[in-house]
């Protein structure tokens, strides 16, 4: 998450009977976190499980739970607490909270809010399986979706009460993404990007082996962006310690020959490929069986080495190539090897990142060279660039109706 990237954003989070409760309390960190402003409302059941106290200690605000709460200047809490907010929240949301949406139903300050709103509405469903499951909870969803009303999860697994099976509420880590992607503007509706990341690794013996210092905090990061951005994800990944992003389809690998074998295989379904990875150019020939050790007589091994397949290179060189994007790092002299290494590997942008030293960091600052000229976007976090490149790269797609 960046820093800021729900800055301006007014939500109304609407908290209604659940064990669930307690995890609303890590969604309003997050949500505050990311500079989004929060106001909570609870019904009486709610407040079973969670004290008003403690919402308004995390959000910062007066938290109401009462249709008749005097606070609002004008007594009208259930028209004013609304207005001017981006979108209401209903997590967790109950059983009985989804069927009186379903019906319109407005007897108490949250379900009257909902009902006299004029921006959208999530729900996060939490409930036993068999309450998810029973034919009045399918049908209200079903309806509450043909209203326009977004549903995020229910997850499935282990629940409160014991059982297993769907319905128990998304992490907040993953509401708080559904909720960041529904305020991101869809560029990529209907493309599918396919991404690789991170170092690769290739192997000296069955313990050693040859690598570089890539994070894959990058490739990551514009696989998140691309997928917020209503794009289909594939990213193929070398070994990185990062959390996969929400809904991204993720693919591990460790060498480069088969980061370009998964590559090859996968390319033909996507209308974008993006090279983020750091690809060992070189493996060695023959990787020893055994860990080499070393000898009585103190011999230096000797490695021969040959040259890796260019992933970037074969993928821009099919007969019908996706969009490509390349990226590169160089130590010196940018200006003059992007755009030469745009022009010899064959692809339309390259973005050039700014000083070597971006590996492992959290922020950067890039170049994009392509046959038109040359774009300077500036120094931020390595999130907020990757959604100015998503935006970038989106903006350069041939039309829709023309890729084959
Ligand atoms: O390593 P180099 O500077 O040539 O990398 C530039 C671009 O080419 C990057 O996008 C990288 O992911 C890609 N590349 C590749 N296969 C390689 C080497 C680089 O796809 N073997």
């Amino acid at each position: 998450m960046s820093t800021a990237e729900l800055a301006g954003k007014h939500l109304v989070l609407g908290m209604t009977g659940g064990i669930a409760c307690y995890k609303i309390a890590e969604l309003t960190r997050l949500l505050t976190k990311a500079g989004a402003t929060v106001q909570v409302v609870m019904t009486d059941a709610a407040t079973q499980f969670i004290t008003p106290v403690t919402m308004q200690a995390l959000s910062g605000r007066p938290v109401y739970t009462s249709q008749w709460d005097g606070r609002v200047p004008n007594n009208m809490a259930h028209i004013d607490l609304s207005r001017g907010a981006d979108a209401i929240v209903i997590a967790p949301a109950s059983t009985d909270f989804l069927a009186k949406l379903a019906h319109g139903f407005a007897d108490d300050l949250l379900s009257t809010l909902c009902v006299a709103r004029d921006c959208p509405l999530l729900v996060v469903p939490a409930m036993n399986r068999q309450m998810w499951s029973n034919p009045a909870t399918q049908r209200n969803v079903a309806q509450l979706r043909a209203d326009g009303i977004e549903t995020l999860g229910p997850d499935s697994g282990p629940q409160a009460c014991g059982e297993i099976g769907d319905g128990r509420m998304l992490e907040p880590a993953a509401v708080y993404e559904a909720i960041t992607a529904f305020f991101t503007p869809k560029t990529l509706a209907g493309r599918r990007v396919l991404l690789t990341a991170g170092p690769t690794f290739e192997p000296i013996d069955p313990v050693r082996g040859i690598t570089n210092r890539s994070s894959g905090k990058m490739g990551f990061a514009l696989a998140r962006a691309a997928q917020q951005a209503g794009a289909d994800v594939h990213l193929v990944a070398g070994p990185v310690a990062l959390d996969t992003p929400w809904g991204v389809y993720r693919e591990d690998v460790q060498t480069a020959q088969q980061m370009h074998d998964a590559v090859m295989r996968a390319v033909p379904d996507y209308d974008v490929f993006i090279g983020v990875a750091a690809v060992a150019d070189w493996r060695v020939d023959h990787v020893s069986a055994e860990k080499i050790k070393k000898t009585a007589d103190r011999r230096i091994p000797e490695f021969a080495f040959v040259e890796n397949p260019d992933i970037l290179a074969s993928v821009a060189a099919l007969p019908h190539p996706p969009y490509c994007v390349g990226f590169a790092a160089e130590s010196g002299d940018l200006d003059v090897h992007g755009e030469e290494k745009r022009v010899r590997k064959k692809v339309p942008l390259l973005i050039g990142n700014l000083g070597p030293l971006t590996f492992g960091l959290d922020d950067n600052e890039v170049i994009l060279f392509e046959a038109g000229g040359r774009t300077k976007l500036p120094r931020a976090d390595k999130q907020s660039l990757a959604r100015a490149l998503v935006a970038e790269i989106a903006r350069r797609l041939p039309d829709q109706s023309i890729i084959s």
